[in-house]
């Protein structure tokens, strides 16, 4: 048994939706384009999961987050795949992949054959099981990565109102978890190994203004340590956590954020990975000229770095996507990939964006007792990175667009007392 495309999207995340929409703008036939997914619905902007989707009134619900809403781009529901001739093959998990042969093949044993390969795997995430501890399948200890782990949590979520939520990971899962579990009335602590909060992006500095804000909704803070075990009561249901420093957290619901690993067991052995994800070029193509990767789950070459980066973030995946659709379908008109890391998160009433690279001296602008502020990265001579917390449409645009150009600085006091005033004169 078996189906033949031209062109195979495998996962149906947000870079599959964006790679479709860009298919259709550039044209492709009724039945040479399908899109593989172990997930029983159409792409959607994952994203929402962790902000809209928790929200205790009026919740994000699909169709209204399908992509590509979140680019203010069209929203592309199961009937728009129709009506575009493009295959969504749901529920339905690839097992197998031989990308000489140029063929997949799904749990249910079917076939599949391609021409050209999109993988679009993204991640999964880290349990804490791979860390030494036990009983994460217990009832109301919610990991969130899908449609499905979301679902899950709203229900704990109605269950424990009033009670008490441990949140294990300071990371992007941890802090935006922690807000939404604090706005739906519960009392939330947190535990992660770091000094603070997003360790991967934030200085003390930035961290401590974000750390204060919670505290003031009433979050705990238990840092410099993590899980060593679940406390259950007889119905497998967990009623505590024991930590590392010895000390004991009540909890009616536990949330874990601890970190991803991209999806690229089917490929290992086949294509050549590096910095844990799959190598692409500045085509997205993989070390097989028939397969392409984009989104969580390549590595590929950021120019204005000059390195291979994989990055996690919901823009990378989009951007990622369409070029590589581009590169498919127009190689002649497609230059080399070159993307500006962006990241941002949105919390409360904060609302921080992030571009470029936090290497080199932080500089900080702004008033870090109200409610915007910010700080530039300048590393050798240049400025690298921008981050701004409570920046208008045309600010987040400025420190973008100056990032982007590598400005060389020379008097870094300068550069502070210019504060946001660099970015808007330039
Ligand atoms: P994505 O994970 O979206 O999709 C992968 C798809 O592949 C899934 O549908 C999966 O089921 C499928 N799949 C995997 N293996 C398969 C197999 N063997 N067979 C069939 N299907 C398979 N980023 C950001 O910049 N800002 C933000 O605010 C957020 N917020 C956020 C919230 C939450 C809750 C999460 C989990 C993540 C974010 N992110 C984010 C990160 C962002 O969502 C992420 O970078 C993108 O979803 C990556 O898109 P991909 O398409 O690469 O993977
Ligand atoms: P993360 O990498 O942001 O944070 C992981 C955190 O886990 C670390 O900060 C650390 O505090 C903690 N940690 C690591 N090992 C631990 C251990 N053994 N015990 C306790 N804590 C431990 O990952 P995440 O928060 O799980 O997010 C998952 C993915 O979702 C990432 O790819 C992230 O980019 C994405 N995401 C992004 C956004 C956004 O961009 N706004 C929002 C949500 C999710």
């Amino acid at each position: 048994m078996g189906r033949a495309f031209v062109y195979v999207i495998l996962g149906g995340g947000v870079a599959a939706g964006y790679a479709a929409l860009e298919f259709t703008k550039k044209g492709v036939s009724h039945g040479e384009l399908c899109i593989i997914s172990e997930e029983p619905v159409a792409p959607y902007e994952r994203p929402a999961l962790s902000k809209g989707f928790l929200l205790p009134e009026a919740p994000a619900r699909l169709p209204a987050f399908h992509t590509c809403v979140g680019a203010n781009e069209e929203r592309l529901t199961p009937k728009w795949y129709k009506e575009h001739g493009i295959e969504l093959i749901l529920g339905t998990r690839v097992k197998s992949a031989d990308v000489r042969r140029k063929t997949l093949l799904t749990a249910a044993g079917e076939t599949i054959s391609y021409k050209f390969l999109i993988i679009a795997t993204g991640a999964r995430a880290l349990r804490l099981e791979e860390f030494g501890v036990s009983g994460s399948d217990a009832e109301n200890v919610c990991y969130l990565r899908d449609l499905a782990d979301a679902t899950r949590l709203v229900n704990v979520m109605q269950t424990s109102a009033g009670g008490n939520a441990v949140v294990i990971g300071g990371g992007y899962i941890g802090m935006e978890c922690a807000a939404s579990l604090v706005i739906n009335k519960i009392n939330v602590s947190m535990v992660f190994p770091e000094a603070h909060c997003m360790g991967r992006l934030f200085t003390p500095k930035i961290a401590s203004y974000y750390e204060e804000f919670y505290k003031s909704k009433g979050v705990n803070f238990v840092k410099g340590t993590v899980l060593s075990s679940f406390v259950f009561n007889p119905e497998g249901k967990v009623t505590g956590v024991n930590l590392k420093d010895g000390s004991y957290l009540p909890a009616d619901l536990v949330v874990v954020g601890i970190g991803i690993r991209p999806n690229t067991s089917l490929f290992e052995g086949q294509l050549t990975l590096e910095k844990g994800g799959i190598k692409v070029n500045g085509r997205l193509q993989s070390s097989n000229s028939s397969v392409y990767a984009v989104g969580d789950v390549a590595s590929f070459p950021v120019k204005i770095f000059g390195e291979i980066r994989r990055l996690e973030h919901v823009d990378a995946a989009r951007k990622s996507a369409r070029h590589a659709v581009s590169a498919i379908l127009e190689p002649e008109k497609t230059p080399e990939f070159d993307y500006l890391p962006f990241f941002y998160s949105r919390v409360f009433s904060l609302s921080w964006q992030f571009y470029g690279d936090n290497t080199g001296e932080a500089i900080y602008f702004g008033d870090f007792s109200g409610t915007s502020f910010g700080a530039y990265w300048v590393n050798k001579g240049h400025l690298v990175g921008s981050f701004l917390e409570g920046g208008s449409k045309e600010e987040y645009k400025a420190i973008a667009k100056v990032t982007r150009l590598k400005p060389v600085i020379e008097d870094l006091s300068e550069l502070e007392r210019q504060g946001l005033g660099f970015v808007v004169a330039l």
